[in-house]
């Protein structure tokens, strides 16, 4: 299965989930990341994110943020969005039904409903980090097994 995480920016929250999602499944399945702005596009994850998945042992530093483009969506199966600025703004891109079903938030494939976000820690602490971390590794443990990853 081959999975894309989308945020804003692509260096606080996306490349998280991507580092997070890969450390708990076989290396036969693709994650990939990629930010709604193309502003980061080339950097490195913001240095907040690689010390909080540091911590939990997962190395993140070596990815790079991307745009996401239309072409996205016939390379991913699944497009897990973080906030519902990010889902609308993926969605708007999409050209069929069959597109539009590979998107969802990624706290509500997690069992949360209603639309719940993770929230942008980009203005925020190194704790907002932290809480950041934990909603995803909760989150992808579920996908992991929800879509039998591991
Ligand atoms: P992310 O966080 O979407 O989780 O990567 C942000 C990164 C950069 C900006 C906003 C949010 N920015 O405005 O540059």
């Amino acid at each position: 299965m081959k999975i894309l995480m989308v945020c804003l920016g692509n260096i606080c929250r996306s490349p998280l989930a991507e580092g997070i999602l890969r450390s708990k499944i076989s290396k036969e399945h693709t994650v990939a990341s990629a930010g709604t702005i193309s502003f980061h596009e080339g950097e490195h994850p913001d240095k907040r994110s690689i010390i909080t998945a540091r911590e939990h042992g997962v190395d993140i530093s070596k990815q790079k943020a991307q745009y996401f483009e239309k072409k996205f969506f016939d390379k991913f199966d699944k497009i897990f969005c973080m906030d519902v600025k990010n889902y609308q703004d993926v969605l708007s891109l999409a050209e069929s039904e069959a597109q539009k079903n590979k998107v969802s938030m990624i706290l509500d494939e997690a069992g949360n409903h209603g639309r719940a976000e993770v929230p942008d820690p980009y203005y925020g602490t190194q704790q907002d980090f932290e809480n950041v971390f934990q909603m995803l590794d909760n989150a992808c443990d579920i996908i992991a097994e929800k879509y039998q990853l591991r």
